[in-house]
């Protein structure tokens, strides 16, 4: 029996490029290309689709068009949605009682001043939708928490609009990424921020190497994926001196190119073993 795989995305990445790769080996895989496919709501023949669009809500909205046909989608709708939604994630991870960073949601300048009387400074101002570290700002003062918030205020949509106010945690400008495929984890990696940077993303500029699992921090990625129902994720996590491993946040649609490097791990190929044994079960 052939078995079909679309693998959805917008741009082909490195990343995209070795999950084709991997998945061709027991699959008859189609790209389809959201810059130019349109996808007919509840009628796509397949039996799997890999969601891989750069944009959030594109990966949503093409992991709940599969899911319409009922194909089993990496990762689901749900598991995206909440991934991609930092006030999302955040609630649901407190839900499931794993200890994220102090965090406050703010819909207004006066709000987030309330806030931030309650963190004290310097605090980190977060919009829900975003990556890459972009929206992601310290304030130092209630006076550029004050301009911060009036500029936010300004922008055009409701996610921009709204602050989640997190205190600023002493962690050398690194962080731990973890990659964790169907309940199992891959590996860990510690990104640490370029010189004169204190945010930690690949993104800009940030340094990976391997990081040493315990077994602590292997059952918290593990849980926190599983807060969220992701099959396929990456779980970003805080070490701290005073409160040990806090989980920042989840991505339902994994970047892995600096884990790959540091590690010689291929998290490309971890997932085509889980997804040809999820559909063979
Ligand atoms: N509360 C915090 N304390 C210290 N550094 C933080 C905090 N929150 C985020 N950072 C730094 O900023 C980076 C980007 O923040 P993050 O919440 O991961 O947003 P993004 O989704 O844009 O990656 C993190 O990787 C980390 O290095
Ligand atoms: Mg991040």
């Amino acid at each position: 029996m052939v078995v079909h795989v679309d693998l959805v995305a917008d741009v082909l990445r490195l990343e995209e490029q070795m999950i084709m790769k991997a998945v061709m080996e027991w699959a008859r895989v189609r790209l389809v290309n959201l810059e130019e496919e349109a996808l007919p709501l509840g009628r796509i023949n397949a039996d799997a689709a890999i969601i891989r669009p750069i944009s959030m809500h594109r990966a949503l909205y093409a992991a709940s068009s599969y899911e319409a046909s009922m194909v089993f989608t990496v990762n689901t709708s749900s598991t995206i949605l909440y991934a991609g939604d930092k006030m999302l994630s955040y609630t649901r991870l407190i839900a499931h009682q794993i200890p994220v960073p102090k965090t406050y949601y703010a819909s207004t300048p006066t709000a987030a001043a309330k806030a931030g009387a309650e963190l004290g400074y310097p605090l980190v101002i977060k919009s829900p939708i975003g990556s890459w570290g972009r929206l992601v700002v310290r304030a130092k003062t209630p006076e550029k928490l004050a301009e911060f918030s009036e500029l936010r205020r300004m922008l055009p949509c409701i996610q921009q609009r709204t602050l989640i106010l997190q205190e600023y945690l002493e962690i050398n400008n690194t962080d731990i990424r973890c990659v964790v495929v169907d309940g199992e984890l891959v590996g860990c990696v510690a990104r640490k921020a370029r010189r004169g940077e204190w945010r930690s993303n690949v993104a800009l500029g940030a340094a990976t190497k391997p990081y040493p699992v315990d077994t602590e921090l292997e059952d918290l990625a593990i849980k926190a994926a599983s807060a969220l129902k992701g099959f396929f994720v990456s779980v970003d996590i805080f070490e701290t001196k005073s409160h040990g491993y806090l989980v920042n946040e989840v991505n339902g649609v994994p970047e892995f190119k600096g884990f790959m490097k540091a590690t010689g791990k291929n998290p490309a190929a971890e997932l085509s073993v889980k997804l040809y044994h999820k559909l063979h079960q």
